[in-house]
């Protein structure tokens, strides 16, 4: 009889959990005092979302957490990342700071201690207040400054309960979706030059965020960044395709994992910009460039590379385009290549000396995943997980260390631009009757998290 020695056991430290956001499922976006955000402003222009969705209910998880957590413990989750809306904090920004915001999330803090789970938090998750929007958003260093007083706001009021704080969620998607190709909020079409600058506003705010931490987050408090880099996955696993995808990695991530890890924006960075290059002040890259923690990467997709040379390929690689009818999830940009898990936290250990790294997202979205006999059968997510945490552990046997994973997302929510109908939970939202029902997947995450092994 053969015997099966493979092992896919996870480290007893290692962090399995869910990730959400506030926007994408509290609801309540205009209750006790909470001000508009970009995304309740942007959802209300007509054609800019699917079905006109809007987020005001949402999950309607602003009034119903407790059940939520109690949900996410009868599944066995013990972390959860979460995000703080700063328009239930400052309404408009830098105003005012509204003490009903923050003694909601005292309430949720406490109801996730009762029900055993860790928070993970995202100080901001794309939900800027419009006040700040109007006074030029992304584009502006006074969106920094607004940042500073509220990432201090809330370090101060729940260091006693969070231990572990992401400073921004993906730069690029606010940035360069935002201001760039206009399909997210704000919604607007502004040049390289503009965009750029976008960038390196947010990378103060990530800086202040840091910053606050330090000062106020108590014993044991933990920051890092999340970032959504783009992902290269050799073609052949040689040292050949390997240095190329190495190569088109750093070049492509230069303005943002290359300035939080370095002293400034690298010479192909400034170079390949040229005049569209952002401008910065004296100091900022002592604040850009503080230590963290730990390094979050959301991982979706990725880009093959291959190696490449002649006048066509200057830079030594070649990006290949994915064949019409290569297999993904319904969200377009979403291509199933697991071993994007495996090469991103690689070649962030290998190029930025990263000691920690949680994978802060990883999922896929559907649009029909209907309830049937009070079940949802998404083996397609259930497969896509399996895949992916294969890598992961492959990863960790290499060993590249990844600390952590985190599933996206929890519940079916708020897919921005998308809407209610692109589906990522691993528990089905009817969003008309709020009635959760926990898919296929949830109850395969469930045992994983307890076995801590790929089953
Ligand atoms: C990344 C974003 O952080 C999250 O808000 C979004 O819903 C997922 N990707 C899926 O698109």
């Amino acid at each position: 009889m053969t015997t099966f020695t493979y092992s896919s056991n996870f480290p007893e430290t290692f962090v399995f959990g869910v990730a959400a956001a506030s926007a994408q499922i509290e609801g309540a976006a205009f209750a006790d005092g909470k001000g508009e955000s970009v995304w309740d402003h942007f959802a209300r222009i007509p054609g800019k979302v699917v079905g006109g969705d809007n987020l005001d209910v949402a999950c309607d998880h602003y009034n119903r957490f407790d059940e939520d957590f109690a949900l996410m413990a009868s599944l066995g989750v013990k972390h959860y990342r979460l995000s703080i809306a700063w328009p239930r904090i400052y309404p408009k920004g830098d105003d005012q700071l509204n003490q009903a915001g923050l003694d909601f999330y005292h309430r949720l803090f406490a109801s996730m201690a009762k029900h055993g789970i860790t928070p993970w938090v995202t100080m901001f998750h794309w939900d800027l207040p419009q006040a700040l929007e109007e006074k030029g958003g992304w584009t502006s260093r006074a969106t920094a400054d607004a940042f500073r007083i509220y990432a201090d706001t809330i370090v101060k009021a729940f260091s006693s309960v969070v231990k572990n704080w992401i400073t921004l969620n993906e730069i690029r998607c606010f940035t360069v979706l935002g201001y760039g190709t206009g399909t997210k909020a704000p919604g607007r079409k502004e040049s390289d030059a503009v965009v750029n600058q976008t960038y390196h506003v947010a990378l103060l705010c990530h800086g202040h965020g840091v910053a606050a931490v330090r000062t106020h987050g108590g014993p044991g408090a933990r920051v890092g960044l999340t970032d959504n880099c783009d992902v290269a996955v050799p073609v052949t696993e040689t040292p050949a395709d390997i240095a190329a995808a190495k190569a088109w990695f750093s070049d492509k991530n230069a303005h943002i994992l290359g300035a939080i890890h370095g002293k400034g924006y690298s010479e192909y960075y400034l170079q390949r910009e040229g005049a569209n290059a952002p401008s910065w002040e004296a100091g900022d890259f002592d604040l850009i460039s503080q230590p963290t923690d730990f390094l979050g990467l959301n991982i979706y997709t990725a880009t093959y590379i291959r190696a490449a040379s002649g006048e066509a390929f200057p830079r030594g690689y070649e990006a290949l385009k994915l064949p019409a009818n290569y297999p993904r999830a319904d969200s377009v940009w979403l291509n199933m290549i697991p071993q994007a898990i495996y090469w991103a936290p690689r070649m962030c250990q290998e190029l930025y000396e990263h000691k920690s790294i949680y994978i802060t997202e990883n999922g896929c979205g559907y649009d029909v995943e209907p309830v049937e006999n009070g079940e949802v059968i998404d083996l397609h997510r259930r497969d896509y997980v399996r895949n992916h945490l294969r890598e992961v552990h492959r990863a960790i046997s290499d060993g590249v260390p990844i600390d952590g994973y985190f599933l996206w997302s929890f519940i079916d929510n708020y897919e921005w631009e998308d809407g209610y109908a692109r589906r990522f939970g691993i528990v089905h939202c009817d969003f008309k009757t709020q009635v959760r029902t926990p898919k296929l997947s949830a109850r395969y995450y469930s045992r994983v998290m307890q076995e801590r092994k790929i089953l």
